[in-house]
Order: C-alpha cells, then sequence, then structure tokens
C-alpha cells in the first residue's frame, strides 16, 4: 500500500483534530477491537489525527480492505522496514503501527482501489494472530506520556513558534495545516501534526510514531524543525535574490525616468537634457549646410525621445558625434612661399629635381585659382623612390593638414563609403573619418597604392574612389553613415602607385602624373649620407659622430647587398649596421674609440654579399642574350636562352612567358628564316630540328614585345655559333621586316643594367629621346648604341668566331 498523488486528497478532506474521545466517537461509538487486521505502508508513516489517501494494488490487501471496509472499517497500519515488499511478513514489519478508519473506498477500472483513512492511535503489536489470507495481530494501544511542567510548556510553544515560521515561509503548505496549527494546543496532538507534515525521512517519522512521550517528541522535533527553517530561509534569500536581480534594470529604468521628471520639476536639468543642449549650441556654431542642419535637429529631438538606457539612443548620439566634429566650415590658411616651398622639398628629399618643379609648379597653380578644382597627383615610380614621404612634404609646404589612406589591399567599398547606420557598430568610411582626424576641410589626402585597389562582392572601392576624385561630384560626396553631402573639393588629393597599369581607366584619366624615376648609385649614396644614415643613428640612440659609415661602405652596401630602384632596403641594411653598432658600444667595447664601419667588415656583419659582380654572369656559351626587362618595380636585366635539338621543325618556349612574348619569339624566328642570305647563319634543316627558347627566373611570369632583339639575337647566336658579348644589353621590339621598334621604360632598363654592371646598351633608335632622362653619371658610364634595324644588331653583339 502506498500513498496516491494528491488529486484525491481534496475530493473527501474532512478538518484534522480532536482527542482521542471524538475518535473513538466518530467511530461510531465502537471501541478498537484488540485484534486487527495488519496493512504495509511502503512510503508513508500514518499518525493519528490525520487524514490520509492511500493507494492499494495487490490481490491481498484489497481483500483486506474489503472486508474491513464491509465491517467495522477498523485496521492497522505499519511502516515495512523494506518499502518494495509486496506482501510483507511479519518481520518485514515495523513494530509500532496507526489504527485507523476508513473514511471511504474507490475503486478504479485498472483493479487498484483506493481508500482514505483517519490515524486513531497509536499501537504496538503484541504478536501476529495469522498470515493468511492477510496479516492480523493482537495490539496494545499506547497512551501519550504527559507530565505537566513549565519545560513542557516552554518546549510546546517553541516548537509550536518554529513550525509557524516554516509554515509562512514554505510556498507548498496547504492551508488547512496553517489553520491547524493555530488550532493544536494539546502538545501530543502537536507533534503529530508536525511530524506528519514536516520534512522528514520515512525513519524519523517511525520513530516519532513509537515514542510514546511527548516531551521526547518535543524535543526530538526542535533540531529537525531548525534545520528545515534554516535550509527555507536560505532558499527563500536565494530567490529573492535571483527575483531582484532581474528586475534591476526595469527598475534603473524607471527610477531615472522618475528622476528626470523630478528634475524636470524641480527645475534643474536632467543629464540628457544638458547634453541635447550642449549639442544644440554646438550645431548653432558649426555653420553646417542646410541639409546637413536639419537633419542633425531632428536627430537632436529624436535623442530627446529616446530614454537614455537604450541602444538606439547611443546610436543616435554617436551620429550626432559624427555630424558635430565634422570640419563643416573649418579649414585653414594656405601658405604659399613658393621659395620656401622649395626650400622644404629639398630638406626633405635629395634629387628628384624634375619631380620637384612639377611640384613647385602646381603649387604655383594652387597659389594662383585658390579653389583649385582639377587634375590629380600622382606620384608614380617604383618602391622605395619616396613617393609617400613626397606626399606628406606638400602638405607640409602647403601647411595643411595630412592624413594617408592606404589603399593596398583594400576591397571593400563600404572602407570608402563607410556602412549605413543600420549596420551593428557601423562607422563613416575613411575620407570621412580622415576629415575628422584632420580637423580641417581642405587637408592634403595621401591615396597611397591607388594601382592595389581590388574588387570583389562587397562592391568596387575604385567606383567610389573615383566619386571621391572627381571634380564635378565630389562636392556633394556622400557617406553612407552620415547620409548626408560633405563637400570633399577643397581637399588636395594625391595618390601614389607602382604603375599606372592596373588603375581604373576612368580613374586614370583623371591624374595629372609625376614619374619618379629609380635611383642611380650615386644618388642613393647621396641619400643614405644626408637622411638615412643620420636618421638611423639617431633612432638607434647612436650619440652624433660615435659612429661612422664611410663612403666606402656605402658603396659596398649599395652595390652588393642592396640592388633595388629605391632606397627601402639600404635603409633596412643601414638601420641593421647602426643597431649592431649600438650593441658593439653597448658592450663597452669602442666605448672610448669610435665605430667606423669599413667595407671590409660587412661579410662579417651582414654575411656574405647578396649579388654578385658582373664577370660571374659572363656568357660563355652561344645562344645566350641578355636583354633588359622593365617591371612596376624598377627595371632589371634577363638572359634568353635558346638551344636546337633533333625534331621536327617545332618551337618550344618555356619561363612562364605571356602571349605577347611567345608571339615576339615566333617573330624573330621567322625573321631568321627569311633572312637566309645573311652571312655566317647556318639556316638549313628547319624542320629537322626543334628549337628552344627559356628565359631564367622560370616562375616570375614575363611579358611584353620588347624582348624580340634580345630573342633575335640569342637564336642569331645559335645558329651562327658565335658568342653573344658579356657586356651588351639590349632591347626593343622586332618587326617581321626587320625594323627595331621603341619599347617603353627605357630609362628604368638602363639604369638596372648599369647597377647590374653592363657597359653597352642596344636601344631602339626612335627611344633615343628618352635617353636624356638618364642621369648623366650612368650616361658617362654607359655606351648606347641605337639601331634601326635588327641587322644592326648582329655586328654590335656576336663575337667573332
Ligand atoms: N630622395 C630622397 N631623399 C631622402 N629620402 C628619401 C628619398 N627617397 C626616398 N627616401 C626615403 O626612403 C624611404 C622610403 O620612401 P617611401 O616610403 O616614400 O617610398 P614609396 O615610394 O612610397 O614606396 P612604396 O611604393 O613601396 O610605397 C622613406 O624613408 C623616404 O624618406
Ligand atoms: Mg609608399
Amino acid at each position: 500500500m502506498s500513498s496516491p498523488d494528491t488529486e484525491f486528497i481534496s475530493i473527501n478532506n474532512p478538518p484534522s483534530g480532536g482527542g482521542d474521545t471524538t475518535l473513538i466517537t466518530r467511530a461510531g461509538g465502537k471501541t478498537l477491537p484488540t485484534v486487527l487486521p495488519i496493512l504495509g505502508l511502503s512510503d508513508v508513516v500514518i499518525f493519528p489525527g490525520m487524514v490520509s489517501p492511500l493507494l492499494v494494488e495487490t490481490a491481498a490487501s484489497i481483500r483486506l480492505i474489503d472486508d474491513v471496509v464491509a465491517g467495522d472499517r477498523f485496521l492497522g497500519l505499519v511502516l515495512q522496514r523494506k518499502p518494495d515488499a509486496e506482501n510483507p511478513l511479519p518481520e518485514e514489519l515495523w513494530d509500532h503501527g496507526c489504527a485507523v478508519r476508513v473514511l471511504k473506498m474507490l475503486k478504479f477500472p485498472d483493479n487498484t482501489v483506493r481508500v482514505l483513512v483517519e490515524g486513531l492511535r497509536r499501537f504496538r503489536i503484541v504478536h501476529y494472530e495469522t498470515q493468511e489470507p492477510y496479516l492480523r495481530a493482537r495490539i496494545e494501544l499506547t497512551r501519550d506520556t504527559l507530565d505537566e511542567s513549565i519545560e513542557l510548556t516552554a518546549l510546546t510553544r517553541n516548537v509550536q513558534r518554529q513550525f509557524q515560521e516554516i509554515v509562512n515561509l514554505s510556498p507548498t503548505m496547504s492551508d488547512e495545516v496553517k489553520v491547524a496549527i493555530l488550532n493544536t494546543e494539546h502538545p501530543g496532538k502537536l507533534t503529530d501534526l508536525i511530524a506528519a507534515n514536516l520534512n522528514l525521512n520515512l525513519e524519523e517519522r517511525q520513530r516519532l510514531l513509537e515514542n510514546p512521550s511527548v516531551k521526547e517528541r518535543l524535543n526530538r522535533l526542535l533540531p529537525l524543525l531548525s534545520r528545515e527553517l534554516e535550509v527555507l530561509t536560505l532558499g527563500s534569500k536565494i530567490q529573492k535574490e535571483v527575483a531582484s536581480s532581474m528586475s534591476k534594470s526595469q527598475r534603473d529604468f524607471f527610477l531615472r525616468e522618475q528622476l528626470r521628471v523630478i528634475q524636470r520639476e524641480l527645475g534643474e536639468t536632467d543629464p540628457l537634457m544638458s547634453d541635447v543642449n550642449a549639442l544644440r549650441e554646438q550645431l548653432a556654431t558649426l555653420h553646417l549646410p542646410e541639409e546637413a542642419k536639419k537633419v542633425a535637429l531632428k536627430e537632436l529631438d529624436r535623442l530627446q525621445q529616446i530614454p537614455p538606457t537604450t541602444p538606439e539612443h547611443t546610436v543616435t548620439r554617436n551620429y550626432l558625434d559624427w555630424i558635430v566634429n565634422l570640419p563643416w566650415s573649418k579649414s585653414t590658411e594656405d601658405k604659399i612661399d613658393l621659395d620656401a616651398a622649395a626650400r622644404l622639398l629639398d630638406e626633405h628629399h635629395y634629387g628628384l629635381a624634375k619631380v620637384k618643379d612639377r611640384l613647385l609648379e602646381f603649387l604655383a597653380v594652387i597659389k594662383l585659382r585658390r579653389h583649385l578644382k582639377g587634375p590629380i597627383l600622382c606620384l608614380v615610380g617604383p618602391p622605395g623612390v619616396g613617393k609617400t614621404s613626397l606626399g606628406k612634404s606638400v602638405a607640409d609646404t602647403l601647411g595643411r593638414k595630412f592624413a594617408r589612406i592606404s589603399l593596398g589591399g583594400m576591397r571593400d567599398e563600404a572602407e570608402i563609403r563607410g556602412h549605413r547606420r543600420t549596420y551593428v557598430g557601423a562607422l563613416p568610411g575613411r575620407i570621412i573619418q580622415s576629415l575628422r582626424r584632420a580637423e580641417s576641410n581642405n587637408p592634403v589626402i595621401l591615396l597611397d597604392e591607388v594601382d592595389k585597389v581590388g574588387a570583389d562582392f562587397r562592391g568596387d572601392p575604385a567606383a567610389a574612389l573615383l566619386e571621391v576624385l572627381d571634380p564635378q561630384q565630389n562636392n556633394t560626396f556622400t557617406d553612407n553613415y552620415l547620409d548626408l553631402p560633405f563637400d570633399l573639393s577643397r581637399v588636395l588629393f594625391i595618390t601614389t602607385a607602382n604603375w599606372l597599369e592596373p588603375i581604373h581607366a576612368a580613374l586614370r584619366d583623371r591624374l595629372e602624373v609625376i614619374e619618379l624615376p629609380s635611383y642611380t648609385a650615386a644618388e642613393k649614396l647621396q641619400i643614405a649620407k644626408r637622411f638615412l644614415v643620420p636618421r638611423q643613428l639617431e633612432e638607434n640612440g647612436l650619440p652624433n659622430g660615435r659612429v661612422r659609415l664611410p663612403d666606402a661602405t656605402l658603396k659596398r652596401v649599395i652595390q652588393d647587398y642592396t640592388r633595388e630602384a629605391g632606397v627601402r632596403q639600404l635603409e633596412r641594411v643601414i638601420a641593421s649596421l647602426a643597431r649592431k653598432a649600438a650593441r658593439k658600444l653597448v658592450n663597452g667595447r669602442g666605448t672610448s674609440r669610435m665605430i667606423d664601419i669599413k667595407p671590409q667588415s660587412l661579410a662579417d656583419l651582414l654575411g656574405p654579399a647578396q649579388f654578385v659582380p658582373e664577370t660571374a654572369e659572363a656568357i660563355t656559351e652561344c645562344g645566350v642574350a641578355t636583354g633588359l626587362a622593365w617591371n612596376p618595380v624598377g627595371g632589371d636585366i634577363l638572359f634568353i636562352e635558346a638551344s636546337r635539338m633533333p625534331g621536327s621543325g617545332k618551337l618550344l618556349l618555356t619561363g612562364s612567358l605571356g602571349d605577347v612574348m611567345k608571339e615576339s619569339a615566333q617573330t624573330a624566328l621567322t625573321f631568321l628564316r627569311s633572312q637566309s642570305k645573311l652571312p655566317g647563319l647556318d639556316l638549313t634543316d628547319f624542320d629537322k630540328h626543334d628549337i628552344h627558347i627559356h628565359v631564367p627566373a622560370g616562375a616570375t611570369p614575363k611579358d611584353g614585345p620588347s624582348a624580340g632583339v634580345t630573342i633575335v639575337a640569342a637564336l642569331a647566336s645559335l645558329f651562327s655559333q658565335r658568342r653573344v658579348r658579356s657586356d651588351v644589353a639590349m632591347t626593343g621590339e622586332i618587326s617581321l621586316r626587320g625594323r627595331v621598334l621603341p619599347v617603353g621604360g627605357v630609362k628604368e632598363k638602363v639604369l638596372a643594367a648599369s647597377r647590374a654592371g653592363i657597359r653597352q646598351v642596344i636601344v631602339p633608335e626612335e627611344n633615343r629621346k628618352d635617353w636624356g632622362e638618364i642621369p648623366p653619371e650612368v650616361r658617362a658610364r654607359t655606351k648606347v648604341h641605337f639601331v634601326r634595324r635588327i641587322a644592326d644588331v648582329f655586328p654590335l653583339v656576336l663575337r667573332p668566331r
């Protein structure tokens, strides 16, 4: 038998309580018999005065109930020692139990029976009379022992008070129990009521049932009550804390709103209002364009409406912050003193005379036409020739603020134009950001590396750039975040690029190109002496004069360690030498004397030379010729190799050659075959041989028509078995009829040849005009041959057999 769910209780729940006598009376005036049917309980202890539902399941127990209900309705309930025994034996039951009367019985279709019982009296089992069909035992009723004393009264009150507190804290205790507790004065019944309703385990309950001494029962209950009380207090404390933390933000919100109202009532300024007022004042002094002003005021009104704790408030506040802090009407005064400008440019950059002239012309135009709308400067040249730093110098000479935006690798249009405000964490694009930082609406903005903007699915930054740079429309440049036009027409944009090719055609059209050439060794030496060395010594904390880098050392560094167009690598190597010297100084060695970095010590300091002197590259075989190439990082020399093997007249081309280069190889071969009259060339048996042309450094893609002359020379060398001279390098496009056509990048190519130690160059006649561009020192060192026809090339390059 076990206790079923609580639904049953509510069906019939007569008031509990009542003394021994009333029990007997309610039992219909009958006295309890001394022999009772005994039912084992698996999970409940019934106390006198307690009304409880029970579930009866086993056949034997149902039979017992049937008999009891048919008779006087009395039976004894005893707790099982083992809860899972179905039909417990006498030894599986405790010795004490509670005599009950069945108030009601309900049979269920699933063959179970539910009964409602009322506890009457404690008893002790004397002995079992029968076991079949169910247990019957002779019992002895036990009486509560009560010694009326002050101590008992005190104990009772204490227990009652504690239980009262528990009832108040416990969310699950029923109202009946609350009423019963207030109306129970008899200490014995009080203990039973508590024992039945307190959260106790079965054994604790059974011990309370067995004990006839009320005082002992009270004493046993006290610690149990205080334990329960403690648990409940803690539980309710936890709950309160959880509840209070949940409502804190809501409470804060209401309190803050109330505070605002109170402050307004008191005539005090609330922080939001003072913030709004401050913004309003700022706006008034700003001279915003009409449209911007309207939008700003509207946003300001909105700001007043939105509670300060919402994210929306922050978004609006930030937006207004951007508007207020943009230099709508703030600009710097240009100082255009051309002499001072020229001096400043010279102070920062060595050489570059032509470039500086162009820049000064540009400044003069700005001076004449205050509001310059028009060409955008584009400084083009190989890496490290000073494009970026020259751009900065222009800002300095004009006395304007300077901002640099690196476009290298930029793929997202939003970087230029910003994100809409609806994006989380949205910001204006880089142009507007730079203007805010510059705090002026006419700064110099250097758009670095325009040739390296990319495009992908997030839009095309080049298109956005076009709008930024177009003088026709950039006075109403609209950033996505601001969503307001901002006038960019007073900004001086300067762009830089390594080469013009990849730049968007429409953009390239707008650019006023100024080319920066690569430096000659002599120029590099001067730049190093005047700028790089002093700067690096200072940056590495080396006091003036303590470390010396003589010219011979610098020359060796330029020649053997840094063969480049610009001076970036050179500066890096100088920095490395400076660090090594600094270490030497700190180590104490050489503290008293000067450190002189000699050319001989370079191998120790920097390792072996990176570039081998030209003699090592001397041509020792037929079929090889030296050409000149040009790419964004400057000029370079390259070798073209040709060889012939038995085959069927095929032409093989390797070395990552582009289509144009392949075609010029084809042209070269066709030309040679058509020139069978040429003396000394063995042009027989073409269809019995394959020809292979290879350009080493195969991993680097190469293209362009300018290798034509070199390919012809390599093939002519192969067919005539005469070696090409090692000290000659050549460039030029060829035509089928044997003409040599002009090519680009002659200056870079000749500078590269000179860097590589080449003494003679072959250049198309039509490139003669470019020769003047080449620094005189290089011209003095290099012998040039201008050629019109391929036939002119052979006597110049082929050695006698
Ligand atoms: N003529 C020069 N006089 C003095 N210093 C120079 C000169 N040319 C270049 N430099 C210095 O060389 C360094 C590299 O120059 P910068 O960064 O301007 O090169 P860049 O042309 O912008 O190269 P990249 O194309 O790689 O961006 C800078 O420290 C610069 O000051
Ligand atoms: Mg740069």
